[in-house]
């Protein structure tokens, strides 16, 4: 009787499961229903930012949901050209440099991005650069970080999570994920950056509070 209730239980799971994946792919594969942020002013997101994660959404059995450091800290300058609707968005990391063009095709939602042209910089020239011809979508900016997705109907779908500075708030980065979660946007696959400063930074605040207890110590020891 348990063993029945148990598989009957096993195989709506597994359904639920299979159909919920199917219904995920199937609506964002083609970019729709990507939410967009209002409001935005476009000239209070260009600067520098820094790449804290890459967020995978495509189903692929090649990504697992697994989450993992990528040891690099990818810097993102973001400028306004001209027109006030081109942009140009440079990537530069330890491996090379790609600057993208994209297009403001309508005034009235400056957080929808069209590319335009063919990207360019040393990280193109490696074989395993796909170009992105796609859609970019502002999900979230506000003044200390952004959420950018990418789209490419069909082929790419990924958000790349960034920050003025090198580290974010856990809480924002849970945030960030929970509304994905919401908007039944899968996460596929989880590549964190620029972690080696912020562990580094942290190291030094423990050695620093140890180095402090151990020399109190050692003061009332010698003060009793
Ligand atoms: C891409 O090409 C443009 C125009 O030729 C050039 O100004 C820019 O520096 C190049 N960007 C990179 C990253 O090589």
């Amino acid at each position: 009787m348990y063993r029945l209730f148990f598989v009957l239980c096993l195989c709506y799971g597994l359904l639920g499961h299979a159909s919920s994946e199917e219904t995920t792919t199937s609506v964002y594969e083609h970019c729709g229903n990507l939410q967009l942020q209002e409001n935005i002013q476009i000239k209070l997101i260009t600067g520098t930012w820094y790449v804290i994660e890459v967020l995978q959404h495509k189903t692929d059995e090649k990504f697992n949901g697994e989450k993992f450091d990528v040891p690099t800290c990818p810097s993102v300058f973001i400028t306004l050209a001209g027109s006030d609707t081109d942009l140009k968005l440079y990537w530069n990391e330890d491996l090379g440099d790609v600057e993208y063009q994209f297009k403001i095709r309508d005034r009235t939602a400056p957080g929808f991005w069209t590319s335009s042209g063919f990207q360019n910089g040393t990280l193109v020239q490696v074989t395993s650069y796909d170009q992105f011809a796609g859609m970019v979508y502002v999900r979230k900016a506000i003044s200390n970080h952004m959420v950018l997705t990418f789209c490419s109907p069909n082929t790419q779908l990924y958000s790349v999570v960034l920050a003025r500075d090198k580290t974010l708030d856990p809480r924002d980065l849970k945030s960030i994920v929970n509304h994905m979660h919401l908007q039944k946007l899968p996460i596929t696959q989880t590549k964190r950056t620029c972690r080696n400063s912020a562990s580094s930074a942290r190291a030094t605040v423990w050695m620093t509070t140890a180095f402090c207890l151990t020399y109190l110590m050692w003061y009332l020891q010698q003060h009793k």
